[in-house]
């Protein structure tokens, strides 16, 4: 798909794997809406863009936010690319095992807070995006628009200890191809990421050198976490490539999570 003439939403699109899309995407030629909560390092990347970009603070937990960010993207071109990439607010208790160490069960409210900040947000902003890009004149191609999901490999084997997310992951594997099957008829595709464990703001707590020795020997191989450039060329390679749809691509350099 060509998106040089046209908009794109980037959801999370100041974190790791936002912003590195974002780069490619506007280097393609396309402007970026960059929708995050992050207001200092989504107002840098637009002016590092500086195509016309801009940064639209969007929260993924009010789908009025995420309608206003789609609005604006449209209102800059036509709306040819999302990807979905956010973070967003952590649940009210800690852990995520069914049953915990003292022998008491996640609770529901943090399951469900889980479930909307990873799958039915990402789901809302899917939905609100197609709706605008089935308004597109079609390329000559007869492609109006494309949508990037964030799955993680924790949907397929889970990651330890972490119940919701996995099941939060594994709804956005599901829903690819379904997505895809709806959104065909109208020329808009649908595909998700499934990364492994790549070195994010995600973790600036814990400090990248730590999270490389934590995690790197983890990976297959190259034993190390993945760079976020690298989520973002497949990205790329997605948006501009019309046979990719209605599927997950894993990126882990062959990581598998053990029991
Ligand atoms: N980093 C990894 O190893 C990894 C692996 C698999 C999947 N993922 C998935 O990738 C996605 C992005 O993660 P990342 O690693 O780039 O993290 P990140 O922390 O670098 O980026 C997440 C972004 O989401 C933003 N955000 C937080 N709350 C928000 C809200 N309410 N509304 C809008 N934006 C909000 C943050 O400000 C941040 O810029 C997540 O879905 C995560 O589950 C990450």
């Amino acid at each position: 798909m060509d998106i040089s003439n046209g908009s794109v939403i980037v959801t999370g699109g100041a974190g790791g794997f936002g912003g590195a899309t974002a780069r490619r995407l506007a280097a393609l030629g396309a402007k970026v809406v960059i929708a995050d909560v992050n207001d200092e390092r989504g107002e840098a990347l637009a002016a590092e863009l500086g195509n016309g970009s801009v940064y639209v603070r969007t929260d993924i937990m009010d789908e009025a936010s995420m309608e206003a960010a789609v609005a604006k993207a449209v209102s800059l071109a036509p709306l040819r690319a999302a990807v979905i990439t956010h973070g967003g607010p952590p649940p009210p208790d800690k852990g995520g095992r069914v049953i915990n160490r003292e022998g008491q069960r996640v609770s529901t409210a943090h399951f469900a807070q889980t479930v909307q900040v990873f799958l039915i947000s990402a789901y809302t902003m899917s939905a609100i995006a197609a709706e605008a890009m089935a308004k597109n004149e079609p390329l000559a191609s007869n492609q109006r628009g494309v949508i990037v999901n964030t799955a993680s490999i924790a949907g397929f084997e889970g990651t330890p200890g972490q119940v919701p997310y996995g099941a939060a992951k594994g709804g956005i594997i599901a829903m690819a191809l379904n997505m895809a099957r709806d959104l065909a008829p109208i020329g808009i595709r649908s595909m998700a990421i499934a990364p492994g464990t790549f070195a994010t703001f995600a973790y600036e707590r814990m400090g990248l050198d730590k999270a490389q020795e934590m995690f790197g020997p983890m990976v297959l191989n190259p034993k190390r976490m993945g760079d976020p450039d690298e989520y973002a060329m497949l990205a790329q390679q997605i948006v501009e490539n019309d046979f990719l749809n209605g599927t997950t691509i894993r990126l882990d350099a062959g990581q598998r999570f053990a029991a």
